[in-house]
């Protein structure tokens, strides 16, 4: 155990860390030059697509330091051979040298919606490298990041990225880590992830700096394992990602999933090389696989305990209850964003519900429920940790499994208070004891009501000192509250009370572009308020559009409707009939456009005056419209609703 290191890459979005994860797989030889391609372990088709990290990627490797110094003697750091205590070790003290170090690595994703991936990566690790792009220094996640992995009582290391760029002031990036690390300038590491330069000795600091694996109990008489992944493979079913805190687990061991008290035999382990290689065991400190052999995807928890009884002659009155062998696993991923799905096609409600359960596997923080829609019929409501994750699930349905789906306007969930009894899908929902109603889908809110509560959150924006006045600027269009600012090195931090509802429209994207990139947020949940709010119905052709339902301020409700008609005007494809698009609130219609009809002209081939096959043709051309107005369900793809709640 004591040349285990376990560690992930914790850092910004863009940062670079599936870049220097590159580099540590070429420098342990883990993946062959020949073979490695950018960001290797974002192997997900849409994970390449879009440039970003969704899931954590584990990957175990083996650092032979000898041997590497033989075939290249090159990357020997010519100041450490003359001052080998430089870093406090050095490739020359033959111990070191000699040894085999055992580095699993987590690669972990950047953006907000994941952080539920990152934070159950740091419960399975020792170490991390925090990671800050040397031409943007600190940004938000650096700092949630950081505190996060501060709590989980991990050793943190410094790292400065991107020092290729010849930036001018690299070394304020430096000061900045340094501070938040409280720590000197010199112990943080200046690399690029590109170049590789600099990677070998953070590298050599890991193994020096993040303890070995802990072991719980020693003397313990039970195997015990983290589950903090799982996924399901084609040919293997479905596979749980653990990593072992008690003794070994082995092929054909019979265990027990402790919280969905399932007795399982495992079909196989192994290791991620990346790709998965089956071994004999799993031994203490190390992470790995096991092929569960399970059918149904629910008994999977995440956060579960793996057991299983060391010796058979254990007497059995030495093994305490089970349930005291449970690690603390999780807490359960908190949904802030609601969407409904409904597959395109009615007949293939099953075939979305196989493909739901699957992306539920592989997506711990995914939450969802059975919903109906009296157009749409039966389809499920899903929960969402932000904006993107809806984006990115919708988009892996898509392409991953196939499946259409029409999808409603992404909402937040609203607390009211009313004298009628509201119906959903499961029955009559109950007021909590403050004698509210929780609801997930905008259609549901009824036209009077007593109170309505929405969500609110509270938001850190981290920029440079002189775009404050650039950021502030977005206080009027996002219903700002109580605004404090103050500063961490050469930066500002604005902290700020605003509604969960706005975070979801585009603030993501003004943020961005008011402060040409370089400011980022990141925000908690702040309770619930009181807000004089409204739903707006959306109709085409004179049907209601459950989907495009939403709740918001009375305040600006006309703007709003007339905004979003024109827009749909814009998105929604032209029939062979003219549809009029219409917002209705307070009971009127307060918005409106017309798409025009692609119309074709039934008749044009008969002259003469033959009126009656004219009605005809007209009357049969009639029939075709209805069937196509019924037909005219309106989807409405992740994107296009990016831009229908754009401000
Ligand atoms: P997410 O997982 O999406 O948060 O991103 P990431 O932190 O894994 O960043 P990634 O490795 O994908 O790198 C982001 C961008 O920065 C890519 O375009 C990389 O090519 C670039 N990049 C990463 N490291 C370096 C570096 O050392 N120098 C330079 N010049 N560019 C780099």
């Amino acid at each position: 155990m004591n040349n285990i290191r376990n560690f992930c890459i914790i850092a910004h979005i863009d940062h670079g860390k599936s870049t220097l994860a590159d580099r540590l797989l070429e420098i342990t030889g883990t993946v062959e030059k020949r073979k490695m391609k950018e960001q290797y372990l974002d192997q997900m088709e849409l994970e390449r697509e879009r440039g970003i990290t969704i899931k954590m990627a584990p990957v175990r490797m083996v650092y032979k330091p000898a041997e590497i110094l033989n075939s290249k003697p090159e990357i020997l750091n010519k100041s450490e051979i003359q001052n080998p205590k430089s870093l406090g070790f050095s490739v020359l003290n033959l111990e070191f040298a000699n040894s085999e170090y055992i580095l699993n690595l987590i690669d972990t994703p950047g953006h907000p919606d994941f952080g539920y991936e990152v934070s159950r990566a740091l419960e399975a690790v020792e170490g991390a490298i925090l990671l800050v792009d040397g031409t943007q220094g600190i940004q938000a996640q650096t700092l949630s990041n950081f505190y996060a992995a501060k709590k989980s009582g991990l050793k943190i290391i410094g790292a400065v990225n991107k020092v290729d760029l010849n930036i001018p002031d690299i070394e304020a990036s430096v000061r900045e880590v340094a501070q938040l690390l409280e720590t000197s300038p010199d112990n943080i590491h200046r690399i690029s992830g590109k170049t590789g330069y600099g990677v070998e000795e953070l590298l050599k600091s890991v193994i020096q700096l993040v303890p070995p694996p802990k072991i719980i109990d020693e003397n313990s008489p039970i195997n015990r394992a983290l589950i903090f992944d799982s996924f399901y493979d084609d040919h293997k079913g479905i596979v749980a990602v653990i990593r072992l805190f008690n003794g070994t687990v082995k092929n054909f061991n019979e265990v027990r999933l402790l919280a969905v008290n399932e007795k399982i035999k495992i079909k196989e382990v192994g290791f991620f090389v990346p790709q998965m290689k089956k071994v004999d065991e799993i031994s203490d400190g190390e992470i790995g696989y096991i092929v569960t052999g399970l059918k149904d995807p629910h008994k999977i928890k995440i956060g579960d305990t793996v057991i299983s009884q060391k010796s058979i002659r254990q007497p059995a009155d030495k093994i305490q209850k089970l349930e005291n062998y449970a690690l603390p696993g999780y807490r359960e991923p908190k949904p802030v964003v609601f969407v409904s799905f409904y597959p395109d096609d009615p007949d293939k409600h099953e075939e979305l519900k196989r493909s739901l359960d699957r992306l539920k596997l592989n997506d711990a923080s995914f939450v969802f429920e059975p919903d109906f829609s009296e157009v749409l019929g039966r389809g499920f409501k899903g929960g969402f940790l932000g904006k993107l994750h809806f984006e990115i699930i919708s988009q892996r349905l898509e392409k991953e499994f196939g499946v259409k789906t029409i999808t409603s306007f992404p909402s937040v969930a609203y607390k009211i208070k009313t004298k009628h009894l509201l119906k959903t899908f499961h029955g009559i929902s109950k007021p909590d004891e403050e004698g509210f109603v929780t609801i997930l889908n905008p259609k549901d809110l009824p036209d009077d009501y007593e109170e309505i509560l929405e969500p609110m959150i509270k938001i850190e924006i981290i920029c440079p000192n002189k775009l404050l006045g650039h950021v502030l600027g977005l206080k009027e269009l996002f219903r700002w509250e109580d605004i404090n600012t103050h500063m961490l090195a050469d930066k500002i931090i604005v902290e700020t009370i605003m509604p969960l509802a706005e975070l979801i429209s585009d603030f993501d994207d003004r943020l961005k572009s008011v402060s040409r990139g370089f400011a980022s947020f990141s925000y908690e949940s702040a309770g619930y308020k009181k807000n004089d709010l409204i739903r707006m119905d959306i109709l085409v052709a004179g049907e209601l559009v459950p989907g495009l339902s939403r709740i918001l301020p009375k305040e600006g409700i006309e703007y709003e409707a007339r905004k979003i008609t024109k827009l749909l005007k814009e998105t929604l494809p032209r029939q062979q009939f003219s549809q009029a698009i219409q917002a209705k609130a307070f009971g009127r219609i307060i918005a409106r456009e017309t798409i025009p009809a692609l119309r074709k002209d039934v008749t044009g081939y008969l002259y003469g005056g033959d009126r009656t096959r004219k009605m005809k043709l007209w009357k049969k051309q009639k029939k075709g419209k209805k069937k196509l107005l019924s037909m005219a369900k309106v989807r409405i793809s992740a994107e296009d609703f990016k831009k229908l709640l754009s401000k």
